[in-house]
């Protein structure tokens, strides 16, 4: 089986392939969180965008998810709030985690920043414990870089 990193080098050059010259968020989003989704089958895999004071869902694949979440509840209002990526390794564990799915286990959120404030994020869960480390948050933020770049519609 292909190691964690080749996998993520095989999704930069996929994703790349997808978005680049495409400037409308939303499909690139929408690309995005497809291709991760197929490359890893974690159990959800998609983006909240910031729409006034809540986080708001995207584009995503992964069963039904929390339509809106507010600044500083759950790992994506508290990723949010801190600006900072939040690797849960065990979601029963975090005060507060929000529990859209009972088989989410383990969590990763990637905030993405416009002119240093936070606009979107990436949110995965993973159906496993402790799925998510240092090695996906580079990847990951690799991934969604370009959707924070200037000029995006
Ligand atoms: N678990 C998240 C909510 C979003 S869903 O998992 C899709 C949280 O605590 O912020």
């Amino acid at each position: 089986m292909k190691n964690k990193e080749t996998l993520y080098r095989e999704l930069l050059t996929e994703v790349g392939g997808l978005v680049d010259g495409e400037s409308d968020e939303i499909a690139n989003m929408a690309n995005i969180a497809a291709a991760i989704y197929a490359k890893f089958g974690f159990h959800w895999v998609g983006f909240y965008r910031v729409v006034g004071e809540e986080l708001v869902l995207g584009p995503f694949q992964g069963p039904v998810a929390c339509t809106r979440i507010a600044f500083g509840r759950g790992v994506c209002g508290t990723a949010w709030k801190e600006g900072r990526t939040l690797i849960v390794p065990d979601v029963d564990k975090f005060p507060g985690h929000i529990a859209c799915s009972a088989l989410s286990r383990s969590e990763i959120v990637i905030p993405i920043a416009r002119e240093g404030a936070v606009v979107a994020e990436l949110d995965i869960d993973s159906a496993e414990l402790d799925t998510f480390d240092a090695v996906d948050e580079r990847y990951l933020t690799d991934l969604v870089t370009s959707l924070g770049s200037a000029g995006k519609s």
